[in-house]
């Protein structure tokens, strides 16, 4: 039940079984309007099938939105491997992934995602050539990127809460050490910044109270911490009418996919005061960096970046319309994405 209301006019959802080598793979194709369907592929040990499938639906939807509100000729799409990256992610599996990439035949490109590294890119490349964010010819790890566009789009939200992007004194609480998360906060903390973190490696939390001196939360608490920001940069089904209520930062603006339980939530939020920045927004860095890759001509890191300054802008201007018509950010988000869409079909 919970994948059928995943389930939003996906054009194609393949699946990928190969026994001896350990790997079931979903990949979902949403929609194909603006470009050839671009998303990364996530390793992650969903407890059942189907909750791997509700992933890969709600995460491809996702991908729609986020190209076509940063203005990417590329569609959604996503994969996920139900495994676990620390312990079922052999180069077997690797391999029959890479093969099932290549039986796609350009119709689904690729990248990094939670559990899916750089060298685990660069292995899959060598077997597949629809993977992108690579490190050899290729853009390397998206993952900085998105973290700079999280942390532009973070100052955008704060100026327009607060009047200013000033970072100095403010507390920021940051769910998720990986990759994005960990690159924010050094952004985060040079421009002086205050941290309460928390992740379920608690080597990463020590690691972040060393480097940053940092707060340190329960994995079980971060969301509902003192914060005048909340940053998450874990997963997502975070935000429901059981979270909403018990939140205390003013802001939400992170890098994780999918942060609303379900699009509807977005109200509840806007009811408490609290100013949501899309996830699909906010952290489009790395679409951009992986599809700046695939453009004709090739990569070009200085663009990449210029492009990565109008999150900010993106931002502010959905802020605005929403406070004018008093809707949810994330509606005027969803807006602009489906006008895109409809456009490039008439
Ligand atoms: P990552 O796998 O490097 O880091 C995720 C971190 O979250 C890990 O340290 C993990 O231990 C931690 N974590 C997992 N569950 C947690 C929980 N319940 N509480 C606290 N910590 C928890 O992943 P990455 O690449 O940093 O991505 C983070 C989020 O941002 C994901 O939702 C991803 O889909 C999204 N994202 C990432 C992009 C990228 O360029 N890497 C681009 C756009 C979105």
């Amino acid at each position: 039940a919970a994948a059928l209301e995943a389930y939003d006019g996906h054009e194609r959802v393949w699946c990928g079984r190969d026994e001896e080598r350990g790997l079931v793979a979903l990949v979902g194709i949403h929609n194909t309007a603006l470009g050839p369907a671009l998303g990364g592929t996530r390793v992650w040990p969903h407890e059942s099938f189907e909750a791997g499938m509700t992933d890969v639906l709600r995460l491809s939807r996702g991908m729609t939105y986020k190209a076509a509100v940063a203005g990417l000729p590329f569609g959604g799409g996503k994969a996920v491997i139900i495994a676990d990256p620390k312990k079922d992610k052999t180069e077997a599996l690797l391999e029959a992934y890479a093969e099932m990439l290549v039986a796609l035949d350009g119709q689904y490109y690729t990248g990094e995602d939670v559990g899916l590294t750089l060298a685990d890119a660069d292995f899959i490349r060598e077997r597949a050539p629809n993977i992108s964010g690579t490190s050899k010819g290729g853009s390397g790890n998206p993952s900085p990127v998105t973290a700079e566009g999280v942390f532009l789009g973070l100052k955008a939200a704060l100026a327009h809460k607060s009047g200013s992007d000033r970072l100095a004194g403010v507390l920021v609480a940051v769910q998720g050490l990986g990759s994005v998360g960990w690159s924010l906060c050094e952004k985060l903390h040079a421009e002086g910044a205050e941290l309460v973190v928390a992740d379920i490696d608690t080597d990463a939390v020590d690691r972040a109270a060393n480097t940053f001196g940092a707060r340190m939360a329960d994995a079980g608490d971060i969301l509902f911490v003192e914060a005048d920001i909340l940053a998450p940069c874990a997963l997502g089904g975070l935000f429901s009418s059981d979270t909403i209520p018990q939140l205390k930062a003013g802001i939400i603006a992170g890098a994780a996919n999918n942060q609303l339980a379900r699009h509807e939530d977005a109200r509840l939020l806007m009811e408490r005061g609290i100013l949501y920045a899309p996830d699909y927004v906010i952290n489009a860095g790395g679409l951009m960096n992986v599809a700046a890759e695939l453009a004709p001509g090739g990569y070009n890191r200085e663009a990449t970046m210029r492009k990565v300054t109008e999150i900010p802008r993106t931002l502010t201007a959905i802020f605005q319309k929403a406070d004018a018509e008093k809707r949810p950010t994330n509606e005027v988000a969803s807006d602009i994405a489906m006008a895109r869409i409809a456009d490039k079909r008439s």
